[in-house]
């Protein structure tokens, strides 16, 4: 949450900030600011509350520079507010800061040294600008040993990017748990919150490990570890293409990406089969095999892919499957077996509460893999193992096609696994003819749109709540559904188990009440159409997404059959559009809901 950006040696400052602001938009919108400087000292600070356009329409042509850093703000401390938008000043507005993290013991830095000092806006980096500021006001250290001591003394996460106004030539950055990079050019050099928001100006990417403190100017950058030693670090080659993180001719990046998803199948197939072998590291095999049960860790959309991953997972490598909710892990922690593995599911890979889950089980020397979208991201270096999903980026804040890749990518694993071990049922499973068969099927949805789009009109139109339900695999298919369709068009949704309505939800069942039911399994078809006529009795307007080896006369919308497996990776399909649509026809934003963020970077 909250993206950074800086630049240093640049002749268009500005434009590079904005453009990789832009870029970070996803990781929150709340309000965003930048600082621009040239070498003679002609200094800018802009901020506006909202999005990067607000901020665009407050900067004039004569703000320009060398240097500069940009913050994009997801609120944690202090509403969205211009006062505490960054970059944040220290006490003689001399040294500039912009944070994305969470400092624990701003409140208690405050007190021990801070005394007297006058604070515009009540965020903990505000706080972290002022420490440093004194530090070197009063304390005369240089900026560098001022930001090295204050960073002795923050406790929490930070992806810091600082500039002394008095020598706009240098970038200082360090980073803990939140995700920082160098980008790295020809006579300028750049920092990021990711890749993505450097790729118009360079593929050359330094990583920043945790702790370090790194000075970039514009024709050198300099790492030191925590004891102040110099690192030495190979760069490396982002495989990210301009086009890839573009929205072409779409309206939104949601529309491209759940319309993306046949191709995701594809070329997941193609990354991980090849001469009729499934390419997964011995070495990961081996963990699955060796571990006696498997627990994945997960939040949101990742954790309902897991579920959707639970069932064949446990049938083709014979080794049960827990579920746990990363932010609940560390209080309600599971009686753990003796050989444990660790799976993280992560689209982004930088996900707070998974990560704590993952330091943690590391201490207690459990293996760990991590299933994710960014190789590289946090979650990944962290791990023993990954498996990138090789979906391209996801820029909506809902996301689609990570959570059918994730599950494609896990049936990869299962059935690698189960393979080598000689099991029955995945040496009968074509994978790569049933992976083909999803694609089919969801070329076949997507053709549907239009159909869609008008039942989102007669079925949800005007609602303010509605409910998802499904057995089995289309009870997970109805969670992530329902998480879906809330999170962007807000409608109140909740994901049931079709039987379990009954026990109490049905009450909330009204004249008029939207039920969208799940159907892919024929041996428990009739006991979820049994639930459809007790609330179609009680008055609900019952919307029917139905395979079509279930298909019944008056179902709404057919989807193409698939293996039982991969059912969710077909059913979703019309649930992902379903939320697209309603939230288009409440004309609300579909790439960026309210008080969400794509990077959820605090625990
Ligand atoms: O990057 P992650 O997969 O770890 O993110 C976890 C959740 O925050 C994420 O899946 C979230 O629920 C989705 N953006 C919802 O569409």
């Amino acid at each position: 949450m909250c993206g950074i950006v800086g630049v240093v040696g640049s002749k268009n400052a500005t434009d590079i900030l904005i453009q990789g602001l832009q870029k970070l938009e996803y990781r929150g919108y709340d309000s965003a600011g930048i600082f621009v400087s040239d070498e003679r000292k002609n200094q800018s600070i802009i901020k506006a509350v909202g999005r990067i356009s607000s901020l665009q329409e407050k900067i004039g042509i004569e703000v320009n520079g060398s240097i500069g850093i940009g913050h994009t703000r997801w609120a944690t401390h202090g509403k969205p507010t211009e006062n505490n938008a960054h970059p944040h000043a220290s006490e003689s507005n001399r040294i500039l800061l912009v944070h994305n993290g969470v400092v624990e013991n701003y409140k208690e830095i405050k007190t021990e040294y801070l005394n007297g000092h006058h604070f515009i806006g009540e965020t903990d980096t505000e706080v972290c600008a002022h420490l440093i500021g004194k530090f070197i006001e009063v304390d005369h250290l240089t900026p560098k040993d001022a930001f090295v001591k204050a960073l002795g003394i923050i406790e929490g996460s930070y992806a810091f990017a600082m500039v002394d106004r008095e020598d706009p030539t240098v970038i200082y950055v360090a980073k803990n748990k939140s995700p920082l990079l160098v980008g790295l050019g020809e006579g300028y050099n750049m920092v990021g919150s990711d890749a993505m928001a450097m790729i118009r100006e360079t593929k050359q990417f330094l990583e920043i490990h945790d702790k370090e403190v790194v000075i970039v100017k514009k024709d050198s950058v300099e790492i030191l570890d925590e004891a102040g030693i110099q690192q030495e670090r190979d760069a490396f080659t982002a495989e990210l293409d301009l086009s890839d993180i573009g929205k072409g001719t779409y309206p939104y990046y949601m529309l491209k990406e759940i319309d993306e998803q046949p191709a995701v199948m594809r070329r997941i197939m193609q990354n991980y089969f090849k001469d009729g072998k499934y390419l997964v590291a011995d070495e990961i095999k081996k963990a699955v095999i060796e571990a006696d049960r498997i627990y994945i860790v997960a939040a949101g959309t990742s954790y309902h892919a897991g579920y959707a991953s639970k069932t064949f997972f446990e049938e083709l490598t014979d080794t049960p499957v827990e579920l746990c909710i990363a932010s609940e892990f560390g209080y309600n922690l599971p009686l753990l077996s003796k050989k444990p593995l660790f799976i993280y599911i992560s689209q982004s890979g930088e996900t707070a509460d998974s990560r704590q889950v993952l330091v943690k089980t590391k201490e207690l020397g459990y293996p760990a893999l991590t299933v994710t979208n960014v190789p590289g991201s946090t979650l990944s270096r962290e791990a023993d193992f990954t498996m990138a999903l090789h979906a391209g980026p996801e820029i909506a804040v809902a996301s689609t096609k990570a959570y059918t890749a994730q599950i494609a990518v896990m049936s990869i694993l299962a059935k690698a696994v189960g393979e080598e071990i000689g099991n029955e049922k995945a040496k009968s499973f074509n994978l790569i003819q049933e992976l083909s068969l999803v694609a089919t099927s969801m070329v076949a949805t997507l053709a549907e749109k239009e159909w869609i789009e008008s039942k989102v009109a007669e079925y949800l139109k005007d609602t303010r709540n509605a409910f998802y339900i499904g057995r089995g695999q289309d009870y997970f298919v109805s969670m992530e559904a329902a998480l879906k369709l809330k999170e962007i068009s807000y409608i109140q949704c909740e994901g049931f188990a079709a039987g379990e309505l009954k026990h109490g939800t049905i009450a909330l069942i009204e004249e008029g009440t939207p039920v969208l039911a799940i159907i892919s399994n024929k041996s428990i078809a009739s006991h979820t159409r049994g639930n459809i006529m007790e609330v179609s009795s009680r008055g609900a307007n019952v919307l029917k997404v139905v395979s079509a080896d279930c298909q019944e006369e008056g179902d709404d919308i057919l989807v193409g059959n698939v293996h039982s497996y991969l059912t969710s990776l077909a059913m979703v399909i019309p649930t992902q559009l379903i939320a697209y649509y309603a939230t288009l026809q409440r004309g609300l934003d579909v790439d960026k809901p309210r008080n969400l963020a794509k990077s959820v970077t605090v625990e």
